[in-house]
């Protein structure tokens, strides 16, 4: 807990009020698997030993897979200058908590929309609001954040540094820790109050739509449409800033899907 009284770390409270805990799912379950071995060198074989693997967001094979998601058109043939709208829809099939989880100040789930037309050319497709409060911290935005960390860096002036470092529009499944000011931190001490959980529940389905009016340009012929969904363990922009190995920003692709549609002269 921060000394305001805010949960900074909840895993467990995120397995407690998921479906899994009724079932007797333990976090050792998914992260100490079972398998048939010894469990020391000279020891019994028996069928159920723990396996050590505490595989969490260090380990790719872990994160990928995490969402299933689908995308789909509501027509599959339409001209320029006609409004198309997109769904997609993101299960999460794999944790027994929220996803992100752990350090949740600190990770970035994004998905990402890319058109594609007969002639290679890409557009970017910005998520369709919902209205909710706080929604400002789920779109990604040139806006700045983390304005705190000039307390420990002794810059009372520090104007802060990018939010999110991800394309504009996309949106972000986070829970935004906030200073006293209201402002995005990602240290837990100085974690105030929390913006909206937009994290995706264990077994949660979530929906995105998004709605394009085709550009006049669009090349007539088939026409990709891919949503990915990607994890990240640190910003970017926060990385860059604190000169910590890059690796803590790698972009891992948690899934994707592709939609063909026909694009009509
Ligand atoms: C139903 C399977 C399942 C259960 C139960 C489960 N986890 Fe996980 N956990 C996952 C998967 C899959 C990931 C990788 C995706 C991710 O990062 O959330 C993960 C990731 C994590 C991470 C890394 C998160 C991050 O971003 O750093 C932590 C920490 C973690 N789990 C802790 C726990 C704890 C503690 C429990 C019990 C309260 C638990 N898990 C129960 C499946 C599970």
């Amino acid at each position: 807990m921060s000394p305001y009284g805010v949960w900074v770390k909840s895993t467990h409270l995120e397995l407690k009020e998921g479906p899994y805990y009724e079932q007797g799912v333990k976090c050792q379950t998914c992260h100490m698997t079972q398998a048939e071995g010894v469990s020391a060198d000279v020891g019994n074989k028996y069928p159920d030993v723990w396996q050590h693997l505490f595989h969490g967001a260090h380990d790719p094979g872990k994160v990928k897979g995490t969402i299933e998601l689908r995308i789909h058109p509501d027509i599959r043939e339409a001209e320029p200058l006609e409004v198309i709208r997109f769904t997609v829809a993101l299960f999460n099939q794999k944790t027994g908590h929220k996803f992100p989880t752990g350090s949740a100040e600190e990770r970035l789930v994004w998905l990402h929309v890319e058109a594609t037309d007969a002639k290679g050319r890409t557009y970017h497709l910005p998520v369709d609001r919902k209205g909710f409060e706080g929604e400002d911290f789920t779109i990604a935005a040139n806006t700045l954040a983390y304005q705190d960390m000039g307390i420990p860096l002794n810059l009372p002036d520090f104007k802060g540094i990018q939010r999110d470092g991800v394309p504009e529009g996309d949106r972000i499944f986070r829970l935004p820790y906030l200073d006293p000011q209201g402002r995005m931190t990602i240290m837990q001490w100085n974690t105030a109050s929390q913006g909206p959980d937009y994290r995706i529940g264990p077994r949660e389905t979530k929906l995105e739509t998004y709605t394009w009016s085709l550009p006049d340009a669009l090349e007539p012929g088939p026409m990709r449409v891919t949503a990915s969904l990607y994890y990240q363990k640190l910003p970017l922009p926060i990385v860059e800033f604190l000169g910590v190995p890059k690796e803590e920003a790698e972009a891992i692709e948690v899934n994707h899907h592709t939609t063909l549609l026909t694009i009509l002269p």
